[in-house]
């Protein structure tokens, strides 16, 4: 009989014991294409953004919403450029160079919002040559070196609520917190850097934050205080025409983790920030790509050392290092269902002890089958990608 998994869905899953991903037989595509690689499905990806698009326009953000896709958790080109095509976000970009590979993607600079942190002098003249780029300066030297260069223009202020939501409340995926960061500018400073925007004729036309990543259900409370806190900011600044409330949504990673209820999601922002003069935006990577892709690797051996198996494959942790640094786990799936499963951990080809995909997971016996495969490896996985040990190389490949 199938076991149905916690992450099957419509579009991922067995048909007949065997996976399937975006209406491909994923053997046919791990014989077909290079190992190791990732498989990223577009239609997911829109898929995601519908979904959140959907619940903003239900809870009163209908006309008054933008939305820029954070392109640091996956800028394979293919996908940008397939993203422009369906007119239905803007991009999110951290660094000049992301900012030079959206455009070579399609993008406009007016439909590119960038939040960096420590740019330097380069960096900022780099920035100004894009004329109509979005702005959000994080800092008071951020704010000096742009009114430096573009005395008179609009820019946005990205803030610091002191208060911070990230997965399971994992203080690594927190950007604002107890803990002092160097993420955006407190209350303390708030005033000053006001004074600093004017006296560079700098008029502040958007309040930023993003304060962590990959909250659920659990965590909505905890993000209606932060919105809570930026309110402050908002409204010390009447210039204000847009509230970038970022990124930080999260997918279930494990079989205890229930998918993010965006109804609730969009009612909890509508209850702080409805009804407000300025557009609402925001920023998301995780919830947009990670469920939009797969890592497939291919077995290289089954070996029981003292009571343990291990499950090795061709590829390390260094081709996704998220699991390996932030403890988010990501699950392995057999891609043929067998009834008999055995008890391993699954484990990657680079020499480092932390270089675990997955300890103690029951899967079908795989002796007999060539690949697996890791979910939700659609988002910072090759995009943070290196080549430690030398064992970068890895394909991506799109399907439309
Ligand atoms: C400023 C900013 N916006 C958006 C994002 C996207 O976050 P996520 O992928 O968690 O939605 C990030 C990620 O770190 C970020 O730093």
């Amino acid at each position: 009989m199938t076991n149905r998994g916690w992450w099957q869905r419509d579009d991922l899953g067995y048909q007949q014991d065997s996976l399937h991903f975006a209406d491909h037989c994923v053997s046919d595509l791990a014989r077909q294409l290079p190992s190791p690689c990732f498989i990223y499905s577009g239609k997911r990806v829109t898929d995601n953004l519908q979904r959140i698009k959907g619940a903003l326009a239900s809870h009163g953000f209908d006309q008054q919403h933008g939305l820029f896709y954070a392109m640091k958790a996956n800028r394979f080109a293919p996908l940008l450029t397939y993203l422009k095509t369906t007119g239905l976000c803007g991009i999110d970009a951290c660094a000049p160079n992301e900012l030079t590979h959206a455009v070579s993607c399609g993008f406009q600079p007016n439909e590119i919002s960038l939040t960096a942190t420590s740019l330097s002098r380069q960096d900022f003249e780099t920035l100004a040559g894009y004329e109509g780029l979005i702005i959000n300066c994080d800092s008071l030297h951020s704010i000096r070196s742009w009114g430096k260069l573009k005395p008179g223009s609009e820019i946005g202020i990205r803030i610091n609520p002191a208060m911070g939501t990230g997965r399971a409340d994992n203080e690594k995926l927190q950007y604002a917190g107890d803990q002092v960061t160097k993420f955006g500018i407190y209350r303390e400073q708030f005033a000053e850097a006001l004074a600093l925007a004017a006296s560079y004729r700098l008029t502040v036309t958007r309040i930023h934050l993003h304060t962590g990543c990959g909250y659920l259900n659990q965590q909505l409370q905890q993000w209606q205080k932060v919105l809570e806190q930026s309110l402050w900011f908002i409204e010390q600044v009447p210039s204000v025409k847009a509230v970038n409330i970022g990124g930080g949504l999260g997918v279930p990673h494990v079989a205890s983790d229930q998918p993010l209820n965006l109804d609730k999601w969009a009612k909890t922002l509508a209850k702080v920030m409805g009804g407000k003069p300025w557009r609402i935006e925001i920023e998301p990577g995780e919830y947009l790509a990670k469920d939009a892709g797969l890592l497939i690797l291919e077995k290289t051996f089954v070996e029981q050392k003292k009571d343990q198996w291990f499950v090795g494959v061709n590829g390390g942790f260094n081709l996704a290092p998220e699991p390996a640094h932030y403890g988010m786990p990501f699950l392995p799936v057999a891609l043929l269902n067998t009834p008999e499963t055995r008890r391993v951990s699954v484990v990657g080809n680079i020499n480092e002890a932390l270089d675990v995909w997955y300890a103690d997971i029951d899967l079908p016996c795989l002796e007999d089958q060539p690949y697996l495969a890791l979910i939700n490896a659609g988002a910072y996985s090759a995009s943070m990608a290196s080549n430690h040990c030398m064992r970068g190389a890895v394909n991506e490949f799109l399907i439309l």
